[in-house]
């Protein structure tokens, strides 16, 4: 049976001053069984979220947003894997920002995940496609090459082994307040998981994918009716109390009609 997982990307928002109050508020108005529930703020506010998240609830998770893809050496400003450890547990990996401002490419961020995997941190690998793509019909496409470029050099058993999750993001519905439909959203979905299929990862079944763009407590629930769809990586509404108890909310409907509650 696949995680429900509900995942905040609190991106360049929030001090460490402000950081772990607001982890708390969250994590008091999120308490729903059978839901996997990840913080993921910017690298220095991660000590402060995950003392605030020891003692108000260790069960919500918490992750980093980035991950450099060598171990250590002259890379000005980067964090690596094994600095995340005892800060994080769980790492967002190819987020389309990312993509877009730091120019990382599908096999810079196969690299990444590999980095994730060998210290023990749970990824989540960002895939979606432009506006330009889906209008010219070219989304799956986009999505199966970003998956084959990510994926390429890991063996397939490993993916599951390390439990990997995916995150289908389309980029025009990032911050933009226009999501997908529930119904486009599942066909990616299933695009992706039968692009690890082709891979060999026999498992493919067993990846929890998530949807993730202009996800709200209004909308969370057109995702969360699609049996293929497994939870939400949330970024703006993830900074707002009210937002996240909406969305955590919905999400234990789901892990209870789905046998995880
Ligand atoms: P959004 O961001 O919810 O603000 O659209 C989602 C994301 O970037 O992961």
């Amino acid at each position: 049976m696949r995680d429900v997982i509900v995942a905040a990307n609190w991106k360049m928002h929030t001090t460490p001053r402000e950081a772990g109050a607001l982890a708390v508020v969250i994590a008091r108005r999120t308490v729903a069984e059978g839901v996997v529930r990840v913080i993921c703020p910017p690298f220095v506010c991660l000590a402060a979220v995950r003392d605030a998240l020891a003692d108000a609830d260790p069960a919500v998770a918490v992750g980093a947003q980035n991950v450099h893809h060598e171990l250590t050496g002259a890379y000005t400003g980067e964090v690596s894997a094994p600095m995340l450890e005892g800060l994080a547990t769980w790492v967002i990996v190819g987020h389309s920002e990312r993509r877009r401002d730091a120019g990382e490419t599908d096999e810079i961020i196969g690299r990444k995940l590999g980095r994730a995997f060998d210290a023990g941190l749970r990824p989540i690998l960002c895939v979606g496609e432009q506006l330009a793509d889906r209008e010219a019909g070219r989304e799956a496409a986009v999505v199966r090459e970003q998956l084959a470029g990510a994926l390429a050099e890991h063996a397939p058993d490993r993916l599951t082994r390390e439990r990997l999750v995916i995150a289908y993001e389309p980029v025009w519905a990032i911050g933009t307040g226009r999501n997908a439909s529930g119904a486009d959203a599942t066909t990616m979905v299933n695009v992706i998981r039968q692009a690890l299929l082709d891979r060999g990862v026999r498992d493919a079944d067993d990846v929890p994918v998530l949807y993730g763009g202009s996800v709200t407590s209004a909308n969370i629930g057109e995702f969360l009716t699609e049996p293929a769809i497994d939870g939400a990586l949330v970024g703006g509404a993830s900074l707002k109390p009210d937002e996240m108890a909406g969305i955590v909310a919905r999400a234990g409907m789901t892990a209870a009609a789905r046998g995880l509650a």
